[in-house]
């Protein structure tokens, strides 16, 4: 096996394939029903890589060092038989890990099949336990009821159940503690993620941001935590455990925080571009190279070519002249995968 470097040395590890740029839901941070309105050009379906292409793909990918893949969209559950998918990526050798981010509107009915076909954990966002809070901030599409019998249904399942929390001052700040309480009790891993001022409809101002100093201070007056070492090299979560209790809880401060140095993530979107960072400005069209009848040795030349080439570390670089540079060209997380 290759062992790709890019410019800062970091290896690839990680590859999150968003399988679908469509969502049920209009979260206000990450598709504003304004935005992505009834007219809103998604991509077709035959613009959209096929299970067959996908697998192909991770096979390349791991030839090349990758050991987690992790599903998104969009909303990935809107994909017609993504346990199909998971049972192929699970056959590939190399695979250690394959875990889903989704809304959990749709898990009740797919928890069983999914973790049958192999997935090991799932990523599941909820904003807030209030329902009219809740719906507010997904563009009154989904209700808290759905989700937390999504959540339950995955634990049932025998899948590792983590749920996200995006913060954002004046909408949902309010519901830290409500939501932590309740996560303690029910020992699911709780992450409260800082707003990102990622893609370009969503409006994002600092003031908006709930920094992970403030989150902490209010989880550790509710109940002391106390800081505990991360599972990886390269987790985005900062993890905390209760002094009193089992249970943990996790802060990804994307804005206040940098883990560029350690990140082995590539993102592949639904229509098989290839970015190697979430706030990616352009990708590398890999479906044009599986289209066009090119061999595995040639897929394997581009993705190291890209790889070896990278020095991204936008959250490293986060400040006002690049934000002013990159205003009008980021991808959207919708289309990227989270
Ligand atoms: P595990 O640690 O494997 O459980 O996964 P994860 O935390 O990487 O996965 P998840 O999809 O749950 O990530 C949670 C959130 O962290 C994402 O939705 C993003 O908001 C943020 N995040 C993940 N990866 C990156 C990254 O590479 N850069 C930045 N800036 N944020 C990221
Ligand atoms: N900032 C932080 N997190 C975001 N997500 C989507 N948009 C943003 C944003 N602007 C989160 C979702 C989900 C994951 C896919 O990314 O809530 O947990
Ligand atoms: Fe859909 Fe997730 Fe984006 Fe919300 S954050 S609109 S659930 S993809
Ligand atoms: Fe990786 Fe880009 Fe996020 Fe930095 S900003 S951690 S390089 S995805």
């Amino acid at each position: 096996m290759t062992d790709l470097q890019d410019q800062l040395h970091r290896p690839l590890r990680d590859l999150r394939i968003s399988v679908t740029d469509r969502c049920n839901f209009r979260c206000r941070y990450c598709m504003p029903a304004e935005v992505f309105g009834p007219d809103y050009a998604f991509l077709p379906s035959d613009k959209i890589l096929n299970f067959d292409e996908i697998e192909r793909l991770v096979k390349i990918f791991v030839s090349l060092g990758v050991k987690k893949i992790r599903i998104t969209g969009g909303e990935p559950l809107l994909r017609r038989d993504l346990p199909e998918l998971i049972a192929r990526i699970n056959h590939i050798d190399g695979v250690e890990d394959i875990a889903l981010t989704t809304n959990g509107s749709l898990l009740k009915k797919y928890a069983q099949p999914l973790a049958k076909a192999g997935l090991s954990r799932v990523s599941i966002s909820l904003d807030s336990l209030n329902d009219e809070r809740f719906f507010e901030m997904n563009g009154h599409r989904g209700k808290v009821l759905t989700v937390l019998e999504g959540i339950e249904k995955a634990a049932e399942a025998g899948l590792q159940v983590k749920i996200n929390m995006v913060v954002q001052k004046g909408k949902n700040d309010q519901d830290i503690v409500t939501m932590a309480q309740f996560f303690k009790e029910k020992q699911h891993i709780l992450r409260f993620i800082e707003y990102m001022d990622v893609g370009n409809s969503n409006g994002w101002r600092l003031d908006d941001v709930v920094s992970k100093k403030d989150i902490i201070e209010q989880i550790h007056s509710f109940s002391p935590i106390q800081p505990v070492a991360p599972n990886y090299k390269g987790e985005v979560a900062t993890r905390y455990q209760y002094q009193d209790a089992q249970g943990e809880i996790g802060v990804i401060s994307s804005v206040t925080d940098s883990f560029c140095s350690t990140c082995s993530r590539a993102r592949l979107s639904a229509e098989g571009t290839l970015y190697t960072c979430l706030f990616a400005t352009e990708g590398t069209d890999l479906r044009d190279l599986l289209r066009s009848g090119q061999n595995d040795a040639a897929i394997m030349d581009c993705i190291t070519t890209v790889w070896t080439k990278r020095n991204d570390r936008y959250s490293d670089e986060r400040n006002e002249q690049t934000m002013a540079k990159r205003k009008h060209a980021k991808i959207e997380m919708s289309h990227i995968g989270g």
